[in-house]
């Protein structure tokens, strides 16, 4: 994992492979095309106030996440200056804003994977600011090398991260800086742990193995976790999560993680879709729609890596986090459909297509956690493909029953730098699911078919509780090139709006 630090040390001096500068498009009447951002001093002297011109030669143009590398001044114990992009330069007196920071700290870490140790200067004047540049850095120094060679130098497949990041221009001994630091190192360490878990391959991580991996994080950071193996969800009548891992040689599993704190006033549940290989089962996806379905127990990694976080930070609020782990296949022992399953809250639900899997163990989840009367529930999960294509791959849809909190987390979401938008949970589009045989259908209409996801789930959330639904299946996994702090496969989506929402409810501010 990456180290990071606050540093005092100050160029030339300091020794780094890599000397991280920001530039920016020039937006004040003084600047000219190209702007050098605060924090580049000492490079700019080097060159006599000429650094913007070099960086123009070089066809630098301040655009968001570009990178332009050229050699340190003569006497810097750095060999390499690299500057990224800003984006457009904010206004008169107005800072850079976070997303921004967080979005170039992430590119530069990114092409300096394979290097081992950079100092980062780019402009930082307070506690935010020193906290989107650490958890940028991190984020973008993220690399899944598990299944890659790494040595012999002439053989390797992959670049290992980087190892080691100074930030400069901050003030170590400041409590507000230090904190932020903390806390990003906290966020990004475990939001780079979902992503691993999200890249593993489905042979890899089938639900014990989640569950087993639930149970360390637990251990080191003194949350209280139960496992419910097949067995015990037989015995308690979960029959959603029972119902779609009846397929599959991997048996499947219901994780409760418990983190509380002493001076805890409110109670959040978060559950997450963890299904650790979605085929579509009975109803097969065709080629071409399985080749990343690893990614559908996103909502569940998110869930872990958020309680953990909470847990790290010592956030004055009670966090339960469920994982509902099954893997869906097809096989002798599969549902079908047609079939009818007892849920555990009661209701029966007639299986219509066993692609739509993942309301199911959600269901199930969803009433277990209302047990406990929380103050609020959210849940997480790449539930449909209709979501997708309403939103695209970068925005996650949110849809809630209650106005005030659905809209409470779409501005978390933003604080955080993730991309979310409202939906809502029409009625009418209720009466799709009504099935002749059983309470409801799994199925309703195709059009709107996320919403209708989110008016089945609602129909599992205890009287009186206040829910939300996160349907991340589009930006869960990039299939695109990386981008900002966002890597290639599992992006950890999810991850910081559920800590933000933790930390809201900690502090009286949600709810
Ligand atoms: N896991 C998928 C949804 C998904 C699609 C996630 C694309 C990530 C990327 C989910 O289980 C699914 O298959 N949903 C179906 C529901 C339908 C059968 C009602 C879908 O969206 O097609
Ligand atoms: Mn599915
Ligand atoms: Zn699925």
């Amino acid at each position: 994992m990456t180290a990071l630090t606050l540093s005092t040390a100050a160029v030339p001096g300091l020794r780094a492979d890599a000397l991280v500068i920001g530039v920016a498009k020039g937006s004040r009447p003084a600047s000219g095309d190209l702007v050098v951002a605060p924090g580049a001093e000492a490079v700019d002297k080097a060159y006599d106030g000429t650094l913007a011109g070099v960086l123009e030669t070089l066809g630098a143009s301040g655009a968001e996440g570009e990178v332009t590398k050229l050699p340190a001044p003569a006497g810097f114990r750095t060999p390499l200056v690299l500057a990224v992009g800003l984006g457009t330069e904010p206004a008169e007196g107005d800072a850079y804003d976070a997303e921004a920071l967080r979005r170039a700290a992430g590119a530069a870490a990114r092409a300096l994977s394979g290097a081992k140790k950079a100092a980062f200067a780019l402009p930082l004047t307070d506690a935010a600011d020193a906290g989107a540049i650490a958890e940028g850095a991190l984020l973008g120094s993220y690399a899944f090398v598990a299944y890659k060679d790494l040595v012999p130098a002439k053989k390797k497949t992959g670049k290992a991260p980087l190892a080691e990041i100074a930030l400069l221009g901050g003030k170590p001994r400041d409590k507000a800086q230090k904190a932020a630091v903390e806390r990003a190192v906290a966020v990004a360490e475990e939001l780079n742990r979902a992503r691993d878990l999200i890249n593993t391959p489905p042979n890899d991580l089938d639900p014990e193995a989640f569950a087993a991996v639930a149970q360390a994080a637990a251990k080191e950071h003194g949350i209280k976790v139960q496992v419910l193996d097949e067995k015990a969800l037989a015995k308690g009548g979960y029959g959603g999560i029972l119902g779609v891992g009846a397929g599959s040689a991997a048996a499947p599993r219901l994780v409760k993680l418990s983190y509380t704190h002493g001076k805890a006033k409110k109670h959040l549940a978060f559950v997450g879709k963890g299904i650790t290989y979605d085929s579509g089962g009975i109803s097969l996806k065709p080629a071409g729609h399985n080749e990343t379905m690893k990614c559908d127990m996103s909502g569940a990694a998110a869930v872990f890596a958020a309680v953990v976080a909470a847990a790290r930070l010592g956030l004055e609020v009670n966090v339960t986090g469920w994982l509902a782990l099954a893997e869906n296949m097809p096989s002798g022992s599969a549902t079908r459909p047609g079939d009818v399953l007892h849920m555990y809250s009661g209701k029966t639900v007639e299986v219509l297509n066993t692609d739509a899997e993942g309301r199911l163990v959600l269901a199930d989840a969803l009433w277990a956690a209302s047990a406990e009367k929380p103050d609020a529930i959210v849940d997480v999960a790449t539930l449909t493909g209709a979501m997708v294509l309403a939103l695209g791959n970068r925005t996650f849809g949110v849809m809630a029953n209650d106005d005030a909190f659905r809209a409470a987390i779409v501005d978390a979401a933003e604080e955080v730098g993730e991309a979310s938008w409202p939906m809502p949970l029409p009625e009418h589009l209720r009466k799709g699911m009504d099935s002749p045989t059983a309470d409801i259908a799994n199925m309703g209409e195709r059009m709107g078919g996320g919403l209708v996801a989110g008016l089945f789930l609602r129909e599992f959330v205890g009287e009186g509780i206040t829910w939300a639904h996160l349907d991340i299946a589009g930006p869960a996994f990039n299939e695109q090139g990386p981008f900002g702090y966002t890597p290639k496969g599992g992006t950890g989506s999810g991850v910081r709006t559920l800590v933000r929402l933790a930390e809201l409810t900690a502090a009286g501010d949600l709810g």
